[in-house]
């Protein structure tokens, strides 16, 4: 469904990605794993088209999307879940909510999808017409993927959805994040936390300074040594 050939990012003289080349098939949940500034921040923006590639392609659905405009991609049907989440703080819950859908004229099932986005989240629902700015970090973290989940994606990117958050709260998006997943979404998760990642997903890569060193099942890589010694403290 994603396929990513040859992609290499940089900002001025730094090379964040250099040549990375994976894919994420249809319903799955692959991982994108690795230290702080290994480069998967920057391989989710250019997918995105937040940011522009100097080389490579993105195909999605057999079209390369590595040109089109960046608002263009949630309409191809990829919804990001940014770093640092970036709700609307000025906006309810509700209100952020519906914005995801901005991109759907189906009303019914526009109500239908926010009804269902608040059934994964109970803390968002009895928040409904809370400010989203005044949420705490686990809730605007669950607000950010309701959003995103709120344009019906075929494909969910997520950038570090446990990032700075409360091993209960972590929990409980992963648990939606898994549910999700089992609905049949076809998800791209990356992650720093890698225990957490490879336990959630079928696939994982691994990447250390803009590269892709390692990859495989996501249940083998669990068990591998350099794996267990490089990202699980082992
Ligand atoms: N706007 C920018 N300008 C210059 N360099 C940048 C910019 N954004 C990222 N970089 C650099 O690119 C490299 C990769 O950064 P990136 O954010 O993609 O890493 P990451 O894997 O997401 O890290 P983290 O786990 O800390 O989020 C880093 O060396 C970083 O300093
Ligand atoms: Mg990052």
């Amino acid at each position: 469904m994603l396929e990513v050939t040859g992609l290499h990012v940089a900002y001025g003289g730094i090379q964040a990605v250099r040549s990375i080349t994976f894919h994420v098939n249809e319903g799955e949940t692959v991982a994108l794993i690795g230290a702080n500034g290994a480069g998967k921040t920057s391989t989710l923006k250019a997918i995105s088209r937040v940011l522009d590639a100097v080389g490579g392609d993105v195909h999605f659905c057999g079209e390369k999307i590595s040109r089109i405009a960046p608002h263009h991609v949630i309409r191809k049907g990829i919804a990001l879940v940014p770093e640092g989440r970036g709700v609307f703080p000025r906006l309810t819950v509700q209100e952020n909510l519906r914005m995801g859908a901005f991109v759907r004229a189906d009303n019914a099932g526009i109500e239908q999808d926010l009804q269902k986005v608040l059934a994964y989240f109970p803390r968002l629902q009895e928040r409904e017409r809370q400010l989203a700015g005044t949420l705490s970090g686990g809730e605007q973290q669950m607000l950010a993927i309701g959003r995103a989940l709120m344009s019906r994606p075929k494909l969910l990117l997520l950038d570090e959805p446990s990032m700075g958050l409360a091993p209960i709260m972590v929990q409980k998006i992963f648990e939606v994040i898994r549910a999700v997943a089992a609905e049949g979404m076809t998800i791209l998760l990356i992650e720093q936390n890698a225990k957490l990642a490879l336990e959630s997903s079928r696939r994982a890569y691994v990447m250390e300074s803009g590269e892709i060193t390692l990859h495989g099942e996501s249940a083998q890589l669990l068990d591998d040594p350099k794996v267990r010694a490089a990202y699980l403290g082992e």
